[in-house]
């Protein structure tokens, strides 16, 4: 499948518009999200399960390969994600109520890189819209993989109330997720980035976590694994800042990373927005996965992100440090089948890593 991908369909996609290409692509996934024997019989080929399932966050993930935020951004095909093999997938970036996101353009290709430049701006339709989907493509709430929902602020929300944003989507979304991911990290929402900062972190996290007790305490069941979703431009001193947070208020993970507003050497082309994909992206992340690990001594489990086109590329991921990884942008220009590549590889290469 994926020769077939990169050989002749890859090049009927790139003769749209990024955005254009990325529509059709999610009218196909939404398709055949609607086609339980299509998703079986691709599941049954595509799907590789790890001897033993890796158990993380209290959640246990068949192999450990997902589908990173952005691509399903209102939770419309998730089984359409676990047809194609992947372990787990990450919806949104979802905020409370529906938004358009930036103007067009805010999608560019840059073959010769492997990457792509975006500004989407959390273009979603809301959290009550994505709590309705999950809930009508999972009547009997069984799924087949995590689901994991990626929750934002709107872009009109001044920083001093970012916290009732992200609580909002904590609430309305609470029934759906199996994990949460608390974005902080896109470069295109302005000012979303100093909430990474000290002097919101704390304040932001703390009352993410006091609502998830407390909700826990009230169903009778365990709390929801929290995860922090960081950039890779950070340097080690604000990454200590975060990881001690991180610790102190018993987060489960850190996902590394979101995209760079860094731009490879002698790069001409969009320079508002952030970057993904390519060798450049990967080596960016991995710096940071490496130094979470060091850092914590391996006790924050990390999911590495940025960069992920092929099986040595993940493993790399797993060497430094990750547990799980996830993809975008190597899905674009490698194809569907990529991610059967991937847990395939994984899964042969055993459970050494690091
Ligand atoms: C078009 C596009 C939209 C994205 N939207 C989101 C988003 O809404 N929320 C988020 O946390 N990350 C978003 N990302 C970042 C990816 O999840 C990922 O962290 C980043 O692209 C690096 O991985 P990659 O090199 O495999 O693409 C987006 C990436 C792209 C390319």
């Amino acid at each position: 499948m994926g020769v077939l991908y990169e050989n002749f369909i890859r090049s009927i996609f790139f003769k749209m518009s990024p955005e254009v290409a990325h529509e059709r692509g999610r009218q196909a996934l939404m398709t055949l999200s609607r086609v339980s024997l299509a998703c079986r019989l691709l599941r049954k080929g595509l799907l590789v399960e790890e001897d033993n399932p890796v158990q993380l966050f209290g959640l246990e993930f068949k192999n450990r390969v997902g589908l990173a935020a952005g691509m399903d951004k209102d939770g419309e095909f998730p089984r359409a994600v676990e047809a194609l093999g992947f372990g787990h997938s990450e919806v949104g970036t979802v905020t409370p109520n529906g938004q358009p996101g930036n103007p067009e353009p805010r999608l560019f290709r840059y073959p010769e890189d492997k990457g792509l430049v975006n500004r989407m701006g959390f273009n979603n339709r809301g959290a009550m819209a994505m709590h309705d989907r999950l809930a009508k493509q999972y009547p009997k709430g069984k799924r087949g993989m995590p689901v994991g929902i990626n929750i934002g602020k709107a872009k009109l929300t001044p920083l001093e109330h970012a916290v009732e944003d992200y609580l909002t989507g904590f609430r309305v979304l609470a029934d759906q997720a199996d994990y949460f991911t608390v974005n902080i990290s896109s470069p295109n929402t302005e000012g979303l980035r100093e909430l990474q900062g000290a002097h919101y972190l704390r304040t932001l996290l703390g009352a993410l976590q006091e609502e998830n007790t407390k909700l826990a305490r009230k169903m009778g069941r365990d709390r929801h694994p929290m995860l922090l979703k960081i950039a890779p431009d950070l340097s080690f001193r604000e990454i200590d800042a975060i990881l001690e947070v991180l610790l102190e208020l018993g987060y489960d993970g850190v996902i590394a990373t979101n995209t760079t507003i860094t731009r490879p050497a002698n790069f001409s082309g969009e320079t508002v927005g952030g970057w993904s994909g390519g060798a450049f992206m990967r080596e960016r992340s991995n710096g940071v996965i490496k130094y979470i690990h060091r850092a914590t001594e391996g006790r924050l489990p990390i999911v590495g992100v940025g960069g992920v086109d092929s099986p040595e590329s993940a493993g790399e991921k797993m060497d430094a440090g990750a547990s799980l990884v996830q993809l975008y942008t190597g899905w674009v220009y490698r194809g569907p089948s990529l991610a059967c590549e991937i847990a395939k590889a994984l899964k042969a290469h055993g459970e050494n890593w690091v």
